[in-house]
């Protein structure tokens, strides 16, 4: 695997391997690899001839008072991780490089719609500093194809839409959510998550598959769905941030006639906002 950390260096070589004909498959990330985000990278293998995988943890997207100094930075772990997984090359960038006129005054990308709902409501800006990262990672790396997780839903509901009105060339491609044995979805967030909590996290899929099982009957009164799902995370000791069931185009609120429905949910534990989502077609 080949590392570069400047933006340069990295086009100089993806130059030369798509005059040769090579596609080349994206798989941004934040770091702290886990086997969620390698499995991004063996989908990404399977349909393209180089893979980039791309580690920085972007501050556009954290607010003040979120986790991004303390986010897990694991680099040398990461790179042994990449290599094993057979990825080709990694973009390490720092802070300088992928921001050398300041977080202030940098050009951003803003997609109007889905944005300040759920995830959106309670981290304001966030997706803001998503679109916009994820612009520059598009145009620096030009992929033919980028994989995103289903893990985050929204995101890559976002990302399809910010690709699909700025006409870039790219495939986005879904992956599914992996997850821990016990159903937990992997995440580099859930090292904040204590001993003690552990065993009850389950509760927010629980709650969530539990709703899906109830619209799967034909009970589409969502609002008493969601209230009762929340007294059932909540009786397990964690505040909601938000359990909603959703149009899964529009991530609109669900609709009595919509037929396919995204329930999402995000919980706080006393250190750790963990999120997940479970989609129903054809209800
Ligand atoms: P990060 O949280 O590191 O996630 C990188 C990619 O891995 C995302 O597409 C995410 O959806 C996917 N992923 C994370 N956990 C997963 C799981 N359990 N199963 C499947 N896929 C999973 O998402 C980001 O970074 C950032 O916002 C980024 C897009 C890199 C922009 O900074």
């Amino acid at each position: 695997m080949k590392v570069f950390h400047s933006v340069r260096a990295l086009r100089a070589d993806l130059n030369r391997d798509r005059l040769k004909g090579s596609r080349v498959g994206f798989v941004p990330t934040m770091g702290n690899l886990h086997d969620g985000h390698l499995a991004l990278l063996k989908q990404a293998k399977q349909t393209n001839d180089i893979v980039v995988c791309s580690i920085f943890v972007n501050a556009l997207q954290f607010s003040l008072n979120e986790d991004w100094d303390k986010y897990p930075r694991t680099y040398q772990s990461d790179c042994e991780k990449l290599r094993e997984t057979g990825c080709d090359y990694l973009f390490h960038p720092d802070d300088i490089e992928m921001y050398p006129n300041g977080l202030d005054t940098q050009s951003r990308v803003i997609c109007p719609t889905m944005t300040d709902v759920l995830c959106g409501a309670s981290r304001p800006g966030h997706f803001e500093g998503v679109t916009t990262v994820v612009s520059k990672l598009f145009n620096i790396v030009q992929p033919d194809e980028a994989i995103f997780g289903i893990k985050d839903y929204q995101q890559l509901a976002v990302i399809r839409r910010m690709v699909e009105d700025l006409c870039m060339p790219i495939q986005v491609t879904s992956a599914p959510i992996h997850r821990e044995a016990d159903g937990l979805a992997m995440s580099s967030r859930n090292r904040y998550i204590t001993d003690e909590e552990r065993p009850k996290v389950i509760v927010l899929k629980d709650a969530l598959d539990w709703i899906a099982s109830q619209i799967k009957i034909g009970n589409r009164n969502f609002s008493e769905l969601e209230k009762a799902a929340a007294e059932q995370v909540e009786a397990a000791g964690f505040n909601v941030d938000y359990l909603t069931c959703s149009n899964s185009k529009t991530l609109d609120l669900a609709a009595n006639d919509d037929s396919e429905i995204t329930i999402l949910g995000a919980i706080f534990t006393e250190s750790a906002r963990l999120i997940d989502n479970v989609s129903l077609s054809g209800s």
